[in-house]
């Protein structure tokens, strides 16, 4: 049988393990993580810095090798792929970045950058490569006229579009996004907030999404994966962990950051507010619930 056409989506993450360095100096980064991503959900993997998110979606892309634990997309095991199984693999489960300034080459222009994937994936030609990539910065909400700049010339936020619509023009069917939004500005934050769950919709994607914050995360994901020092200490649907959290970890993440600065703190907080505010027309339930 052959699993690789399989309509859907099925990812299991399973004791995952990925420890670094060795003897007195070892540190176990991903201790025995295990959770599940279906189709067309969102599942949001939430910790502090240094709780092990992004180690375990880098074992998960193939970027690091994990020491235990299975990985397996759709009955395919990812640790020990066929180079054709690969292929497969990679254009179906794409990945944004945390930092837009460094994740596009400089030297490409945003048109090469994203029909990049294009010329790899599928066997379009130039002119059926240059209409999905026109269409695709339309779709997510740049000018298509500026196919022949270059990186330096947006803004963050425009670049993390840039970084969606190469992620999405392959139609893949995951999309990994670590941190999309903590290296933008706060006013910019929803927007490309919303727009991910606009690609989610459009496209049903299903979405695994890191963040550090759970406010970041509350209208995006379905479910809910609590990391502490790679572990995961709480998962459970989007009701259950923000409702009724049963570890204290994830009861810290709920509440702000006490600062030292008063003024700060007020600050923030209304960022956070006027952000989560501006992602109201896709979450007027929530909001007034
Ligand atoms: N290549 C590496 N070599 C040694 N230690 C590493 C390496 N990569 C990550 N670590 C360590 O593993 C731990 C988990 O790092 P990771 O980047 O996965 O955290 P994170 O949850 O993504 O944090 P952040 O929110 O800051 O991005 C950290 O203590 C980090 O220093
Ligand atoms: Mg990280």
């Amino acid at each position: 049988m052959n699993m690789l056409t399989t309509d859907g989506v099925d990812l299991r993450v399973e004791d995952l393990v990925k420890r670094f360095g060795r003897g007195s100096r070892e540190f176990t980064a991903v201790d025995h993580v295990s959770f599940r991503l279906g189709a067309g959900e969102t599942v949001g993997l939430v910790g502090e810095s240094g709780s092990g998110k992004s180690t375990t979606v880098r074992c998960l892309m193939g970027l690091e090798r994990p020491q235990a634990g299975s990985l397996v997309y759709n009955g395919l095991n990812l640790r020990r792929m066929t180079y054709r199984a690969e292929r497969v693999f990679r254009s179906q489960v794409q990945m944004v970045f945390q930092d837009p300034y460094s994740s596009l080459d400089p030297r490409m222009t945003i048109g090469q950058i994203v029909s990049e994937p294009l010329r790899v994936h599928t066997d379009l030609d130039a002119a059926g490569r240059r209409a999905r990539t026109v269409e695709m910065l339309e779709r997510v909400g740049l000018d298509s006229a500026h196919v022949k700049r270059y990186p330096r010339s947006f803004s963050g936020g425009q670049r993390q579009r840039i970084a969606i619509a190469r992620a999405l023009v392959v139609r893949p069917r995951v999309l990994v996004c670590d941190e999309p939004v903590s290296a933008l500005d706060v006013s910019v934050q929803a927007q490309v907030l919303n727009l991910i769950k606009d690609m989610q919709a459009e496209f049903g994607l299903s979405v695994l999404f890191i963040a550090h914050d759970l406010a970041v995360v509350r209208y995006l994901c379905d479910r809910l994966v609590i990391l502490e020092k790679g572990r995961v200490v709480e998962q459970g649907t989007r009701a259950q962990v923000y409702e009724h959290p049963t570890h204290p970890y994830t009861r810290s993440l709920l509440e702000a950051v006490p600062r030292a600065d008063p003024i700060t703190e007020r600050q923030r907080r209304e960022a956070r507010r006027r952000a989560a505010a501006a992602l109201t027309p896709h979450i007027d339930k929530e909001i007034a619930a």
